[in-house]
């Protein structure tokens, strides 16, 4: 039956899919649609756990994407990680009662998606993750904490990189659970880049100086919102000083995370940032960030998404941390880690001006059609294996 989407019949298995926070909308929005336009008998629900829930961080997303607003919405906001990771536990499992899926749908590394990884593992229902398997080896990041363990107790996995599988092995995972399908998020990507919102006309929205021309080429992007970056006034303020260094090369347009600006104005940092050629902006929609993205010189972040995205567009990114858990974006991509570090950071950005940086390839599989194929083995898993069990 075509167009299943809310149609339920005897055979119908129903998929809840779950979100929570910014990065898993880019994530959801190609497996939403495929699962609309396929001709298996699938009832798909959305249930947003309302980790995220300001305008700019979450309503923008739906529109920009597509996505049909969630039907259920648990409503948790921000708190603590045991006690929001506990709220949403606390709320989904009245939903899965409730709802009696086949199965539920998680997506990346986020609280939400170890929270209802857990309650559906405890009630033995099956769970399905996509972008399983990648590794920071930092237990220190809690997007670690939440991979390894929603991994354990994952039926099914689907993975972005074929290096996710070799870890997945290591950790005791079956091989027959795992997927190699491709990145969801570059699907979104490819999808929206046409629709992407022009430079030029995001600086003129916000007033931006005459610096801010938007051309291609002619500014760097920077985002910050990791604790380990933004929480520690010295580690904030170091960081914050070797951009303003960079500003003097070049424009620097610095959309903040709501943690971040937080962070800035508890340490008294606006100063810092009001002398440089930096233009802050309220957190971008994914159109808007999209054509920063795809016009900007380079980079600067601790985002994951950002890492691969850059990847995609063949833009030069340098990443905030002493890790990633996207290797493939460094080893194949246009990636760097730089750290903390200022000389690092400073060499790394000359480096963009003298020989252009990194131009890299695009990963196996980033090719825009990972949806279709998580589909494809979705379709086989639910008749065959877990079909037999439900
Ligand atoms: C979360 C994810 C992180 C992801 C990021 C993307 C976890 C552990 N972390 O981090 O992996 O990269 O989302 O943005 O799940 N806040 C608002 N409005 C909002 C949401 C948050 O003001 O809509 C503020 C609150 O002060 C909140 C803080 O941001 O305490 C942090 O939000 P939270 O969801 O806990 O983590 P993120 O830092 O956003």
């Amino acid at each position: 039956m075509k167009n299943s989407f809310i149609t339920t019949t005897q055979d119908t298995h129903k998929i809840l899919c779950v979100i929570g926070a910014r990065p898993n909308f880019m994530k959801i929005a190609p497996i939403m649609t495929e699962i609309k336009n396929s001709d298996q008998p699938l009832e798909v629900k959305l249930v947003h756990t309302g980790q995220h829930y300001d305008a700019a961080m979450n309503h923008q997303f739906f529109t920009d994407l597509g996505i049909p607003a969630p039907e259920i919405n648990l409503e948790v906001g921000s708190a603590s990680h045991a006690v929001q990771t506990a709220e949403i536990m606390r709320r989904f499992e009245p939903v899965l009662d409730q709802e009696q899926p086949s199965a539920i749908l998680v997506v990346g590394d986020v609280n939400s998606t170890i929270a209802c990884a857990l309650v559906a593992a405890k009630k033995e229902i099956p769970v399905i993750h996509v972008e399983a398997g990648l590794r920071s080896f930092d237990r220190a990041m809690p997007e670690e904490i939440n991979r390894v363990l929603t991994d354990q107790i994952s039926d099914l996995l689907f993975t972005t990189e074929r290096t996710a599988r070799d870890n997945l092995l290591r950790e005791g995972i079956a091989d027959e659970r795992i997927h190699f399908v491709g990145n969801v998020m570059i699907d979104t990507l490819y999808h929206n880049l046409e629709h992407a919102i022009p430079a030029p006309q995001t600086f003129q929205q916000v007033g931006a100086g005459p610096r801010f021309t938007g051309m291609k080429g002619s500014y760097a992007v920077l985002t910050l919102h990791r604790p380990s970056n933004v929480d520690h006034s010295d580690t904030l303020t170091s960081l914050l000083e070797t951009v303003v260094e960079v500003s003097r090369q070049i424009p620097i347009a610095f959309p903040l995370h709501p943690r971040t600006r937080a962070k800035i104005e508890q340490f008294q940092l606006e100063q810092l940032l009001q002398q440089a050629d930096i233009l802050i902006l309220p957190p971008m929609g994914y159109l808007q960030i999209l054509g920063l993205m795809r016009d900007a010189r380079f980079f600067l972040t601790d985002s994951g998404g950002i890492q691969e995205e850059t990847t995609a567009l063949g833009v030069p990114c340098f990443t905030l941390r002493h890790n990633t858990e996207r290797q493939i974006t460094v080893d194949e991509g246009t990636n760097t880690i730089v750290g903390q570090d200022r000389q690092k950071i400073l060499d790394a950005v000359r480096d963009v001006f003298e020989t252009g940086g990194k131009s890299g390839n695009i990963p196996e599989y980033w090719d825009g059609r990972a949806a279709q194929r998580i589909l494809a083995h979705m379709r086989t898993w639910l008749t065959t294996k877990a079909g037999k069990e439900l």
